[in-house]
């Protein structure tokens, strides 16, 4: 286990990146979230009991590993309690695990309010949110004018702000959405709860997570979402409004880029998007329907069916170069058991004059069309497999092929969704 690893998604998120970082948490001593909020929704199983998380860091699942919610992080009050509380019901007491920093900015009712009323008013082009706030709570931060968890800490100059926002809030839902406003009294008891709740955990995570790497002890930063995402790198204008990448990682953790010691990418065997949006490689068929019922296919945030399709090899291999990917996790290999053959995307080409092109951040995933290289698929169960040796040819085939396309090695294949179910032992 490196000093310092980023775990990030490679394609548009839920590649199953909570289990990989669950599994790699077990020897470290710290596990930090830097960017998104509680859009995301990591799904982890252990010992045959379901965890879903979506703010707190995959590492809680582990006694004694210390759990960080960078500067990056947009917070709901009411999801953070929320988690704590559920998690504490089974777990038993967390908070003293968990570290909060103060630039974290906070998502209000009203900024929910805005993102419903915005994917309404869009109609046919609406992004499909997770409708959690997430978008109007970034563009509050950027524009300077949002609440941080530290406002909560002076109290006169909060509501001040609080009510200067919520009114500016309130004027666009009303004057431009024609839909109903947020009682601004509402929102400041729900802060004055929430500021007592939260303050045992807010500290100054930049400065206590260079400690422990200046001790010697192991972090892992766990990314959100994925790489096609990423509001500057990903398939603009649908993606979600944090950076996903792994600059994302260094802004949001305040960690410098030289204590990265390893990214480890996560790509599911096939790809997966919730929301709208182009999708080359999309099934929308018989294969589709199969990957998705197999795969479980259901977004963990919002219950959404996922869509699906094969893996796209052409945008997988500019998330790995962009994000200085230096080993990859493949997940979900089993759902693509009992293919005759799998298709993998090796090329795009551009809709009109035929030509052959890469992804980058300003292609237009809608006006190409993907190309595949078919291979053999294989028959024989992988579900729950642990060891390399034991795969059947085709899939270690499936395997070599990714790697020789994409120039980074699989180093773990995830066969199940349990903890036990992954392989490891790849050289
Ligand atoms: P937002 O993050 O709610 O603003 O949604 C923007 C886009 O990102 C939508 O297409 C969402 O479906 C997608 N998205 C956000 N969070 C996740 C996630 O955790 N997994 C997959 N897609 C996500």
């Amino acid at each position: 286990m490196c000093a310092c690893a980023v775990v990030l998604g490679l394609q548009w998120g839920d590649e199953g990146k909570g289990k990989v970082v669950d599994l790699v948490a077990q020897h470290a001593d710290a596990v930090v979230r830097f960017q998104g909020g509680h859009n995301a929704g990591h799904t982890l199983v252990v010992k045959n009991e379901k965890f879903i998380l979506h703010l707190i860091p995959s590492g809680i699942l582990h006694d004694g590993v210390q759990c960080f919610l960078g500067q990056g992080v947009v917070i709901s009050p009411d999801a953070l309690r929320g988690e704590i509380m559920e998690l504490e019901s089974r777990l038993g007491p967390i908070r003293d695990r968990i570290s909060i920093h103060p630039a974290c900015s906070i998502i209000l009712p009203s900024h929910i309010e805005l993102d419903l009323a915005r994917e309404h008013a869009k109609g046919a082009t609406k992004i499909g949110t997770t409708g959690k706030g997430i978008g109007p709570t970034y563009e509050d931060k950027y524009a300077r004018r949002g609440i941080r968890i530290g406002d909560l800490f002076d109290w006169e100059q909060c509501t001040s702000k609080v009510r200067d926002l919520v009114a500016y809030h309130n004027f666009l839902l009303e004057s431009y959405y024609s839909t109903k406003t947020v009682d601004i009294h509402g929102v400041e008891d729900q802060l004055q709860q929430f500021r007592q709740f939260v303050e045992p955990m807010v500290r100054d995570t930049t400065q206590a997570l260079r400690d422990l790497r200046d001790s010697g002890k192991s972090i892992v930063l766990e990314g959100a979402q994925g790489a096609l995402l990423d509001i500057d790198l990903g398939s603009f204008p649908y993606v979600t409004s944090s950076h996903t990448s792994i600059g994302g990682a260094i802004t949001g953790s305040g960690l410098p880029p030289q204590s990265i010691d390893q990214v480890l990418g996560i790509a599911k065997a096939y790809t997966t998007r919730v929301g709208n949006g182009p999708f080359p490689t999309e099934q929308s068929n018989e294969i589709g329907k199969l990957m998705h019922s197999r795969g479980a296919e259901k977004g963990a945030t919002t219950g959404r069916d996922r869509r699906c399709g094969w893996l796209d090899l052409v945008a997988l291999k500019s998330a790995v170069k962009v994000n200085g990917v230096t080993e990859l996790c493949l997940t979900k290999l089993d759902v693509l058991d009992g293919f005759e053959s799998v298709m993998v995307c090796t090329e795009y080409k551009q809709d009109g004059d035929g030509s052959s092109s890469g992804y980058s951040s300003k292609t237009d995933l809608s006006r190409v069309s993907a190309c595949y290289t078919k291979l053999s698929g294989w028959y024989e169960s992988t579900h729950n497999l642990t060891e390399f040796a034991a795969l059947p040819k085709n899939a270690k085939k499936y395997l070599e092929f990714i790697e020789n396309c994409i120039g980074v090695p699989i180093k773990m294949v995830s066969t199940g969704p349990s903890r036990a179910a992954t392989i490891t032992d790849r050289v």
